[in-house]
């Protein structure tokens, strides 16, 4: 069966999906630069508090460090660094006790006079993206060249420019120049394509087994909803799979006998038609 690898991977997918949501990265102030001796504070937002989401690091000194004992001041399941330095530069991310994480963000702290404040987060396809190009010191409205990958973009008089509908062509790195004062670290801009929009999903399909959550509130309820339909699709894919095997197993011999005397019957062609029907109204 071809389309076998596809349902797993689909299932796959679909569980890794609902893990590594559990937990959103913030943080305040939100900018991939800042300056030395700057401060900032980190957060997991988090669909499940028992779950102990901490912080973590990479740096070019240390590997996997937490918010705590090694860095930063923690409180629950945010941090926060209240004088920062180059050496902080590095990959932050959130982490459950069982291992699960949350996207990562890349912070550069910079020991010069300018920097650049671009978003953290990977920014979604037809967005506008507004760039600033900072001094340590005001005024920081000065008049900036911005650079993508290393080729001048355009000049900002105020020290900002918009990049209009990005796309996927404007994910790079950038950076910006203010002259008399000084280049910025380079940032990496990201964009995430847009979800293609697929069939809701028709409310007979939905699992009758799905009992509302106790009494949370709508945001989280809408939240579990989803996450039990992600946990709950690989169960119905597999059951569609045990079901067509069952009912392939003795048509294929069949078919194998009768593909040398006559071509494929309508039914079966139909068969599979119906096949594919319930497969494509689980992909999403
Ligand atoms: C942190 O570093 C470790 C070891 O180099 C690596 O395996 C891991 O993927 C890194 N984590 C992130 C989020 O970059
Ligand atoms: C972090 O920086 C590295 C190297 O510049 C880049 O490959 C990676 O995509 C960045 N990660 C994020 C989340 O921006």
């Amino acid at each position: 069966m071809e389309g076998t690898s596809v349902q797993m991977l689909l299932a796959v997918v679909s569980v890794l999906s609902c893990t590594t949501d559990q937990a959103r990265l913030t943080l305040r102030p939100s900018s991939s630069q800042f300056f030395k001796r700057d401060f900032l504070s980190l957060s997991c937002e988090e669909d499940d508090s028992s779950a102990g989401w901490t912080l973590r690091r990479n740096t070019t000194r240390e590997t996997r460090t937490q918010c705590g004992p090694d860095w930063g001041t923690s409180a629950g399941s945010s941090c926060t660094m209240s004088y920062i330095f180059p050496w902080d530069s590095g990959v932050y991310w959130c982490e459950s006790r069982e291992g699960a994480t949350s996207q990562s963000i890349n912070i550069t702290v910079s020991g010069g006079a300018v920097i650049l404040q671009s978003p953290v987060l990977p920014v979604m396809e037809g967005h506008d993206v507004t760039l600033h190009c900072k001094t340590k010191r005001p005024p920081s409205d000065l008049p900036a060249d911005f650079y993508k990958q290393g080729s001048l973009m355009g000049t900002g008089p105020t020290g900002h420019v918009t990049i209009l509908h990005v796309s996927k062509a404007d994910e790079g790195v950038y950076r910006c120049n203010i002259r008399g004062h000084g280049e910025s670290p380079p940032s990496w801009i990201s964009v995430t394509e847009k979800p293609t929009t697929t069939a809701p999903p028709t409310t007979a399909a939905l699992p009758t087994t799905v009992a509302p959550p106790p009494d949370p509130a709508p945001l989280q309820q809408v939240f579990t909803v989803v996450c039990y339909l992600v946990v709950f699709c690989p169960y119905v894919i597999s059951t569609v799979l045990m079901v067509s095997l069952y009912r392939h197993t003795p048509t294929g011999n069949h078919l194998s006998v009768s593909m040398v005397m006559t071509p494929p019957t309508h039914a079966e062609q139909a068969l599979d038609d119906d096949h594919d029907d319930v497969t494509r109204e689980h992909q999403f």
